[in-house]
């Protein structure tokens, strides 16, 4: 039986580790973090978090094999390998404030880690870090005085959240980072032996420690890349009267391309793709590779633009002015299938149209509590609530924000009777029926897409 140990039960610890505890019924999985409600929320039938599919597998092993706890420096003692998937936030201070990683809560693990430790352990990097964090951490964890070595090893995560079970079940691929000496070998071999358990072989990649920790920024800067690109062309298709989703699929049925990530939208979200866009553009100035830096930074700049333009072309839409209309905001989360708004779109729409005065009421199915956290000081200048035809009662206009599925399940008929008209509805995630709605009396505006409207000249999008 091995002894292993997360520390970060988040959005990344606590799905990975169920999902290990699940394949390895003989190892001793344990789950700590320095928040006692997060931990008492694992232990109760109301997990932290939302994601399909976890609660099954949380009730199905914990009490067995897996356990969660606030007790970090006994597990730590007790742990063969430790698994550190603590948050890694943009620094907002300082030195890199706004684009460098903020290392504080790692840094301040692996101390945590050697002055517990009475064993020599492998410690993993969960948590996205920057390219060569490891070679500090290991400075750190091997300058003890106790004669332990320490070995460290990269295990980047690649779960996205809404499907993090499946992603873990099924991944593409697990890659593993270590030194290529024989203890750094064996102690990658300990984590290959891990996912081997329900991983075929050829899905795990074994490479050197920088090229693991830099796969995983540049991957999470491929794919939002490619949102940015596609959200690029959308902006030209609704100058030029071009589809977007004609024009994406055309683009991806080239197998070079491949048709994934090209869904036009408000933009992306979520707890990586900035976080770890802006890490890469330090990284490459630090290295006096400015081109570079200023190539990725354009990605984001890109995802900035999309969220802003989304609001100025409703306002230009609703004849130049949202100041006291109602405005139903379908959706918070930052992607469909989770409770997580992290960097939401929908909150970056929400702020632009309470700076332009609009009443703002916003609804979704999983992720209205953390909006009301994420929003901050603006929560009380919005309406929350759940049931979405209620949140569209008297509205002027409908701006999803998330693609829901549900949302294109709604009886809009219903929902257009009860709203001002002439009404709108915008939809940031091309997924309605916008013909439909049309035919309903919607002035209908989508992304990258001619508008459907109803009046002889309408204005021109912005
Ligand atoms: C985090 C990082 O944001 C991401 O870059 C990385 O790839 C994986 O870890 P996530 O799991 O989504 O992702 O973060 P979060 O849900 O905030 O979880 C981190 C947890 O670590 C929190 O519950 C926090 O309380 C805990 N933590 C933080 C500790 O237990 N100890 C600390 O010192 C700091
Ligand atoms: C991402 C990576 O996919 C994952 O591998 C990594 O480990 C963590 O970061 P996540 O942020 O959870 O996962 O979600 P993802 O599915 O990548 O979506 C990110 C954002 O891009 C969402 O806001 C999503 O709505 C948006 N998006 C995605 C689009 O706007 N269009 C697309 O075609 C795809």
């Amino acid at each position: 039986m091995t002894n292993i140990l997360c520390i970060g039960a988040g959005f990344v610890g606590g799905p990975t580790m169920a999902v290990i505890a699940k394949h390895c019924p003989e190892h001793c999985v344990v789950v700590v973090d320095i928040n006692a409600e997060k931990i008492a929320a694992w232990q109760s039938d109301q997990l932290p978090i939302y994601e399909p599919g976890l609660k099954e597998i949380v009730l199905g092993v914990r009490g067995k094999n897996l356990f969660f706890s606030t007790e970090v420096d006994r597990h730590i003692t007790e742990a063969d390998i430790i698994f550190v998937s603590v948050n890694t936030p943009t620094k907002t201070f300082g030195q890199g404030a706004g684009r460098a990683a903020d290392l504080q809560y790692w840094e301040k693990t692996a101390r945590q880690i050697v002055e517990n430790s009475t064993s020599p352990k492998i410690v993993v990097e969960k948590s996205t870090l920057p390219v060569r964090t490891a070679e500090a951490m290991e400075r750190i964890l091997n300058s003890n005085e106790k004669g332990l070595f320490f070995d460290v090893v990269s295990n980047p995560e690649f779960l996205a959240e809404g499907t993090a079970v499946d992603d873990m079940r099924n991944p593409d691929r697990v890659l593993i980072g270590g030194r290529q000496t024989p203890s750094g070998q064996k102690a990658m071999q300990a984590i290959v032996d891990i996912f081997a358990h329900w991983v075929e072989c050829e899905r795990i990649i074994t490479t050197n420690l920088w090229s693991s920790e830099l796969s995983k920024l540049a991957a999470n800067a491929f794919l939002a890349q490619r949102v940015s690109s596609i959200n690029a062309i959308a902006n030209l298709c609704e100058k030029t009267g071009a589809d977007v989703t004609e024009v994406a699929h055309a683009i991806g049925a080239d197998s070079r391309v491949g048709s994934r990530f090209l869904r036009a939208s408000v933009g992306f979200g979520g707890s990586c793709f900035k976080k770890d866009i802006l890490n890469l553009v330090y990284l490459c100035e630090f290295y006096g590779l400015y081109e570079v830096a200023e190539y990725w930074e354009q990605v984001v700049k890109m995802n900035e633009y999309q969220q802003a333009s989304f609001v100025s072309k409703m306002v230009t839409a609703m004849f130049n002015t949202v100041a006291s209309k109602r405005i139903a905001v379908f959706g918070t989360a930052f992607k469909a299938h989770t409770s997580d708004t992290r960097e939401s779109p929908a909150l970056a729409v929400c702020r632009e149209l309470l700076d332009e005065h609009a009443q703002v009421v916003l609804t979704d199915p999983y992720a209205l509590e953390s909006a009301r956290a994420d929003l901050g000081a603006v929560a009380d200048q919005v309406t929350f609530e759940p049931d979405p035809y209620a949140a569209a009662q008297g509205a002027h206009a409908i701006a999803l924000a998330t693609e829901w599925p549900q949302f294109a399940e709604l009886d809009y008929a219903a929902i257009y009777e009860t709203m001002v008209h002439p009404a709108f509805i915008f939809d940031g995630r091309n997924i309605l029926d916008h013909k439909a709605l049309h035919a309903i009396g919607f002035n209908v505006y989508a992304i990258g897409k001619p508008p459907l409207t109803h009046f002889e000249n309408p204005l021109p999008a912005a």
